[in-house]
């Protein structure tokens, strides 16, 4: 029997730790999306999560993004990767909690970007462990650069070329908002969600939509979708939905329907 298309699932930093406070987990958070995936129990399922307060405020501080400069980033770029294993640490523990067969993966050892771009990726040990059955996680991390000797891979990025290289079916966006906008909802309350948007129309929209944090080093909402893009152009469909809200993952893991934005090839 052929093997479903695997499913592909962000869970956004600022869902899994509260993006306000340095270093601090969104503990409930992380063990309802852990219980959610569990019991919608899809056949094969790769999840990647974000950085949120553990990685971007040290990756900020030492300019990590930038490229290696001065020798004093080293420390930056150590601890960067170390914040990042720290919090993969409690969403490994949670899923494996809720008796999911989650394998860990460290980014930095499979990938070298070119400038910021994943330039070389080995992604056999990923295809083995989905094949027999195992949940692969990844994470945005500090990786190394062949150009700018280090950089910051989000998992944006990551979502992106995994989903594209292993065929993926669908991607699914877990963010701390309930979808993309037409204006930043905070401070503009005549934006409104879109639920249902085609690459190409995206695309036109690119100057309009928010940036949804500040603070974030590798863009905000924006960021994320365009970034999404060559998947979405490969034919894979991306749903984003609030993962702060109960059910909401759950919900789009099953394909049910749920408040959020669905984007297409078109
Ligand atoms: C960031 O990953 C990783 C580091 C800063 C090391 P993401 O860019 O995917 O994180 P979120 O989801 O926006 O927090």
């Amino acid at each position: 029997m052929q093997k479903p298309k695997p499913i592909v699932l962000k869970l956004g930093g600022s869902a899994i730790t509260k993006k306000n406070k340095s270093f601090t987990l969104n503990k409930r958070t992380i063990k309802r999306l852990a219980e959610e995936v569990a019991r919608a129990d899809v056949d094969s399922l790769v999840i990647v999560h974000g950085g949120g307060s553990f990685g971007h405020p040290t990756a900020k501080k030492y300019r990590i993004d930038e490229g290696y400069e001065v020798s004093s980033q080293m420390i930056g770029f150590s601890k960067t990767h170390q914040a990042m294993k720290t919090l993969n640490k409690h969403v490994m523990d949670s899923l494996i909690n809720q008796n999911i067969p989650a394998v860990e993966i460290q980014p930095s050892s499979i990938v070298i970007t070119k400038s910021g771009r994943i330039d070389i990726m080995e992604q056999r040990p990923l295809m083995k462990l989905l094949e027999l059955g195992f949940t692969p996680v990844l994470y945005g991390d500090a990786v190394l650069d062949y150009k700018r000797g280090f950089a910051i891979l989000s998992g944006d990025q990551l979502v992106s070329q995994i989903a594209m290289r292993l065929n993926a079916g669908r991607i699914i966006m877990g963010v701390d908002v309930d979808g993309l906008y037409t204006a930043d909802p905070r401070t503009n309350r005549s934006s409104q969600l879109i639920q249902h948007i085609a690459v190409q129309q995206l695309k036109g929209l690119q100057d309009k939509i928010m940036r949804s944090n500040v603070t974030d080093v590798t863009g905000g909402m924006l960021g994320k979708v365009l970034e999404l893009i060559p998947a979405l152009e490969h034919g894979i469909n991306v749903t984003i939905v609030n993962a702060l809200k109960p059910y909401y993952v759950y919900r789009a893991l099953k394909e049910e329907e749920v408040v959020g934005t669905f984007i297409e090839k078109g």
